[in-house]
């Protein structure tokens, strides 16, 4: 992959660029922002790093869309986070102006980009930026499901004093209150954690992930999380630009997948070359149906909120 843009020189934007590029996956990264300077002077320090950090990315920043032409990948993650006390549903209003506008510029620009969407409420960000691309469902795609089982995956590992890299797990659903983690696919080494762990421990530890975006924020008080974001939105870039078929659950457009119907939600999908390669589908428990059902229309009484 030669060029991506990442729209937004904020937390989640700046750290993305910077994981981008230490990890060699394209030949140019572009920053852009509404803010004059602030991508133009990130763009340059993470440059700067490059003979230290041995990367021949070149990276610059921009205010302009013409700068971002002819993207392979767009990541979108302009728009406001969230103070504590708010829920992701609350940026809604907000950020669905700022995701359309992007959204327009971005599509004139660089029509042939997969585009990997951030912004919260994610799923109906997800869903703003499939409807103004025009773009095929397999290349708009929400990155929320990685981070929430990141998350799990690690509160996992450390109830257990094991590896992290043990632990295997997968988190759907809509990326807020109601995801879905399931335990049935938690795994040890192969080895249930039901097998490993109380019920009651297990439990403890789903709402911990439930909440882990707003445990972040309530810590931060004036912004929300974005390491963990950016390794996520990365991994999701790396299975794409390298074509790794990789099975990750992301957020996409679902028509009739889990009986699920013309909504966003986060199910595993193989991610390679053309973006989302297959959903795949899973043999759940009524009870996990159920709430992956649930979760997918909390998503879609936002989406109807929408006037488009
Ligand atoms: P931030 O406030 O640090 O950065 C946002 C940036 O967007 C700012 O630099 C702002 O100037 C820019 N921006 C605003 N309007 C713009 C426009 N029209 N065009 C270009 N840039 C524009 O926020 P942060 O922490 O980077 O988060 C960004 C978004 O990502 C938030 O909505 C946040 O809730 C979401 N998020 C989603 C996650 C997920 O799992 N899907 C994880 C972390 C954050
Ligand atoms: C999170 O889960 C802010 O949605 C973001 O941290």
């Amino acid at each position: 992959m030669k060029k991506i843009t990442v729209v937004g020189a904020g937390n989640v934007g700046a750290t993305t660029a910077q994981r981008l590029a230490e990890k060699h996956l394209t030949e140019e990264i572009i920053l852009i922002d509404i803010i004059e300077g602030t991508p133009q002077g990130k763009a340059l320090d993470i440059w700067e790093s490059s003979p230290v950090e041995l990367f021949d990315t070149k990276v610059h920043g921009t205010n302009s869309y013409s700068d971002t032409a002819n993207s392979d990948m767009v990541i979108i993650t302009a728009g406001l986070p969230r103070k504590p006390g708010m829920s992701r549903d609350d940026l809604l209003a907000a950020n669905v102006k700022i995701v359309k506008e992007v959204t327009q510029n971005v599509a004139d620009n660089s029509p042939q980009a997969i585009l990997i969407i951030v912004s919260n409420p994610l799923d109906v960000m997800s869903y703003v930026a499939l409807k103004v691309s025009g773009f095929e469902k397999n290349r708009v795609i929400g990155m929320a499901g990685i981070l929430d089982t990141a998350r799990f995956r690690l509160f996992v590992a450390e109830a257990l004093n094991v590896s992290v890299n043990d632990v295997s797990a997968m988190v759907l659903g809509g990326h807020g209150d109601s995801m879905v983690p399931l335990t049935k696919y938690t795994t040890v080494s192969g080895i249930p954690i039901i097998e490993l762990l109380p019920e009651d421990t297990i439990i403890k530890l789903i709402n911990r992930a439930r909440k882990g975006g707003a445990e972040i924020v309530n810590y931060l008080k004036t912004g929300s999380a974005f390491y963990a974001p950016s390794s996520a939105v990365v991994e999701m870039a790396d299975a794409i630009i390298k074509n790794r078929n990789r099975i990750l659950p992301c957020s996409v457009w679902l028509e009739g997948e889990y009986g699920i119907n013309g909504v966003f939600c986060g199910v595993p999908v193989k991610l390679g070359s053309n973006g989302i390669e297959q959903i795949i589908q899973l043999n759940l428990s009524s009870k996990e149906l159920e709430a992956l059902k649930n979760s997918a229309e909390d998503v879609r009484r936002n989406i109807r909120k929408l006037n488009f």
